[in-house]
Protein backbone atom coordinates (compact mmCIF):
# COMPACT_ATOMS: atom_id res chain seq x y z
CA UNK A 1 0.00 0.00 0.00
CA UNK A 2 3.27 2.47 -0.85
CA UNK A 3 1.56 3.39 -4.02
CA UNK A 4 0.04 7.06 -3.99
CA UNK A 5 -3.45 7.97 -3.80
CA UNK A 6 -5.45 7.45 -7.24
CA UNK A 7 -8.02 10.40 -8.35
CA UNK A 8 -10.99 9.13 -9.12
CA UNK A 9 -13.14 10.12 -11.63
CA UNK A 10 -16.51 11.99 -10.60
CA UNK A 11 -19.78 11.40 -11.97
CA UNK A 12 -21.84 13.92 -12.66
CA UNK A 13 -25.75 14.60 -13.31
CA UNK A 14 -27.40 12.87 -15.96
CA UNK A 15 -25.15 9.36 -14.84
CA UNK A 16 -27.43 6.34 -14.36
CA UNK A 17 -25.21 5.06 -11.14
CA UNK A 18 -26.24 8.21 -9.42
CA UNK A 19 -29.65 7.31 -9.24
CA UNK A 20 -29.05 3.64 -8.05
CA UNK A 21 -29.53 2.25 -4.39
CA UNK A 22 -26.39 1.54 -3.39
CA UNK A 23 -25.54 -2.51 -2.02
CA UNK A 24 -23.79 -2.66 1.77
CA UNK A 25 -20.23 -3.16 2.53
CA UNK A 26 -19.58 -7.07 3.17
CA UNK A 27 -15.99 -7.41 2.91
CA UNK A 28 -13.43 -5.19 4.76
CA UNK A 29 -10.29 -6.18 3.23
CA UNK A 30 -6.90 -4.32 1.85
CA UNK A 31 -8.97 -3.23 -1.41
CA UNK A 32 -11.90 -1.81 0.63
CA UNK A 33 -9.10 0.47 2.69
CA UNK A 34 -7.51 1.37 -0.93
CA UNK A 35 -10.35 2.71 -2.79
CA UNK A 36 -11.52 4.32 0.48
CA UNK A 37 -7.77 6.27 0.53
CA UNK A 38 -8.43 7.25 -2.67
CA UNK A 39 -11.76 8.55 -1.68
CA UNK A 40 -10.62 10.54 0.79
CA UNK A 41 -8.09 11.66 -1.67
CA UNK A 42 -10.33 12.92 -4.37
CA UNK A 43 -12.54 14.55 -2.12
CA UNK A 44 -10.05 17.20 -0.93
CA UNK A 45 -8.57 17.41 -4.52
CA UNK A 46 -11.98 18.24 -5.40
CA UNK A 47 -12.52 20.91 -2.63
CA UNK A 48 -15.67 18.54 -1.55
CA UNK A 49 -16.67 18.00 2.33
CA UNK A 50 -18.14 14.93 1.56
CA UNK A 51 -17.91 12.45 -1.07
CA UNK A 52 -19.75 9.20 -1.67
CA UNK A 53 -18.99 5.97 -3.36
CA UNK A 54 -21.72 6.64 -5.80
CA UNK A 55 -19.90 9.97 -7.00
CA UNK A 56 -16.88 7.99 -7.98
CA UNK A 57 -18.74 5.72 -9.70
CA UNK A 58 -18.96 2.29 -7.08
CA UNK A 59 -22.71 1.73 -6.25
CA UNK A 60 -21.71 0.59 -2.48
CA UNK A 61 -22.81 2.27 1.05
CA UNK A 62 -19.91 3.95 2.11
CA UNK A 63 -19.30 8.28 2.36
CA UNK A 64 -16.54 10.24 3.74
CA UNK A 65 -17.16 13.75 5.32
CA UNK A 66 -15.14 16.14 6.36
CA UNK A 67 -17.30 19.43 7.66
CA UNK A 68 -14.38 21.15 9.61
CA UNK A 69 -11.70 21.15 6.11
CA UNK A 70 -11.01 24.26 4.36
CA UNK A 71 -8.43 24.92 1.70
CA UNK A 72 -6.68 27.68 4.13
CA UNK A 73 -6.44 25.54 7.36
CA UNK A 74 -5.57 22.68 5.79
CA UNK A 75 -6.21 19.88 8.48
CA UNK A 76 -7.52 17.16 7.08
CA UNK A 77 -9.58 14.86 9.61
CA UNK A 78 -11.75 12.80 7.19
CA UNK A 79 -14.55 10.60 8.76
CA UNK A 80 -15.36 7.18 6.91
CA UNK A 81 -18.74 6.40 6.95
CA UNK A 82 -19.00 2.21 5.82
CA UNK A 83 -23.05 1.16 5.64
CA UNK A 84 -24.57 4.38 7.42
CA UNK A 85 -28.17 4.65 9.20
CA UNK A 86 -30.25 7.64 10.00
CA UNK A 87 -31.23 7.06 13.13
CA UNK A 88 -33.44 9.76 13.86
CA UNK A 89 -34.00 13.35 12.65
CA UNK A 90 -35.79 16.52 13.74
CA UNK A 91 -36.21 19.83 13.36
CA UNK A 92 -35.11 21.97 10.37
CA UNK A 93 -32.72 23.38 9.17
CA UNK A 94 -31.77 25.00 5.36
CA UNK A 95 -28.61 25.66 3.89
CA UNK A 96 -27.47 26.28 0.20
CA UNK A 97 -26.06 23.10 -0.87
CA UNK A 98 -23.69 22.37 -3.78
CA UNK A 99 -22.34 19.03 -5.00
CA UNK A 100 -19.28 18.24 -6.85
CA UNK A 101 -21.87 16.02 -9.26
CA UNK A 102 -23.72 18.67 -9.75
CA UNK A 103 -21.58 21.27 -10.81
CA UNK A 104 -22.33 24.87 -10.92
CA UNK A 105 -25.19 24.44 -9.21
CA UNK A 106 -26.68 25.73 -5.83
CA UNK A 107 -30.17 25.33 -4.19
CA UNK A 108 -31.50 25.52 -0.52
CA UNK A 109 -32.77 22.13 0.65
CA UNK A 110 -34.95 21.38 3.38
CA UNK A 111 -33.46 19.08 6.60
CA UNK A 112 -33.36 17.98 9.85
CA UNK A 113 -31.65 20.09 12.31
CA UNK A 114 -29.93 17.52 14.59
CA UNK A 115 -29.92 13.76 13.53
CA UNK A 116 -28.39 10.64 15.16
CA UNK A 117 -26.64 8.00 12.99
CA UNK A 118 -24.55 4.93 12.67
CA UNK A 119 -21.99 3.72 10.78
CA UNK A 120 -19.22 1.35 10.30
CA UNK A 121 -15.35 2.16 10.10
CA UNK A 122 -12.86 0.34 8.09
CA UNK A 123 -12.14 -2.26 11.31
CA UNK A 124 -15.96 -3.29 10.82
CA UNK A 125 -16.64 -1.23 14.02
CA UNK A 126 -19.64 0.37 14.88
CA UNK A 127 -20.37 3.67 15.82
CA UNK A 128 -23.40 5.63 17.08
CA UNK A 129 -23.20 9.74 17.01
CA UNK A 130 -25.05 12.70 16.68
CA UNK A 131 -24.84 15.78 14.25
CA UNK A 132 -26.68 19.35 14.46
CA UNK A 133 -26.66 22.11 11.86
CA UNK A 134 -24.23 22.16 8.69
CA UNK A 135 -22.67 19.10 9.93
CA UNK A 136 -26.34 17.19 10.04
CA UNK A 137 -26.69 18.67 6.37
CA UNK A 138 -23.79 16.77 4.80
CA UNK A 139 -24.55 13.84 6.50
CA UNK A 140 -28.06 13.69 4.99
CA UNK A 141 -26.74 15.26 1.96
CA UNK A 142 -24.25 12.33 1.12
CA UNK A 143 -26.16 9.46 2.88
CA UNK A 144 -28.65 10.98 -0.01
CA UNK A 145 -26.21 9.84 -2.47
CA UNK A 146 -26.68 5.63 -1.28
CA UNK A 147 -30.19 6.26 -1.39
CA UNK A 148 -29.82 7.54 -5.59
CA UNK A 149 -30.82 10.83 -4.35
CA UNK A 150 -29.40 13.68 -5.55
CA UNK A 151 -29.96 17.21 -3.75
CA UNK A 152 -31.55 18.68 -7.09
CA UNK A 153 -34.20 15.89 -6.67
CA UNK A 154 -35.56 17.29 -3.34
CA UNK A 155 -36.05 20.70 -4.72
CA UNK A 156 -39.95 21.69 -4.79
CA UNK A 157 -41.29 22.68 -8.87
CA UNK A 158 -40.12 27.07 -8.41
CA UNK A 159 -36.64 26.43 -7.18
CA UNK A 160 -36.00 23.20 -9.83
CA UNK A 161 -37.31 25.28 -12.93
CA UNK A 162 -35.10 27.91 -12.51
CA UNK A 163 -32.06 25.52 -12.26
CA UNK A 164 -33.84 23.28 -14.92
CA UNK A 165 -32.31 24.73 -18.16
CA UNK A 166 -28.08 23.64 -16.68
CA UNK A 167 -29.69 20.65 -15.09
CA UNK A 168 -30.52 19.67 -18.70
CA UNK A 169 -26.82 20.71 -20.08
CA UNK A 170 -25.52 18.76 -17.89
CA UNK A 171 -27.47 15.90 -18.55
CA UNK A 172 -26.59 16.43 -22.35
CA UNK A 173 -22.92 15.19 -21.77
CA UNK A 174 -23.56 11.90 -20.72
CA UNK A 175 -23.34 8.88 -22.93
CA UNK A 176 -24.73 5.38 -22.76
CA UNK A 177 -26.01 6.51 -18.89
CA UNK A 178 -22.05 7.45 -18.04
CA UNK A 179 -21.27 11.30 -17.14
CA UNK A 180 -17.76 11.70 -15.71
CA UNK A 181 -16.87 14.72 -14.42
CA UNK A 182 -13.18 14.65 -15.76
CA UNK A 183 -14.65 14.71 -19.63
CA UNK A 184 -16.14 18.05 -19.37
CA UNK A 185 -13.51 19.94 -17.37
CA UNK A 186 -12.48 22.12 -20.48
CA UNK A 187 -16.14 22.48 -22.00
CA UNK A 188 -17.83 23.44 -18.75
CA UNK A 189 -16.03 23.54 -15.25
CA UNK A 190 -13.60 25.28 -16.26
CA UNK A 191 -14.75 27.75 -17.99
CA UNK A 192 -16.80 29.53 -14.96
CA UNK A 193 -13.43 29.33 -12.76
NI1 LIG B 1 -23.22 15.46 -3.39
Amino acid sequence: MNDKPKLLDVRIYGDAILGKIAKPVETFDDELRSFVRDMVYTMYQRDGVGLAAPQVGQSVRIFVMDTQWSKEEGKPNPTVLINPELLSGEGDYEIEEGCISVPGIYARVKRFNKISYSYLDLDKKRHEAEAEGYDAVVFQHEFDHLNGVLFVDRLSKLPLLKIKRKLKALQSTAENGVNIRSEIYGKQVSSKE
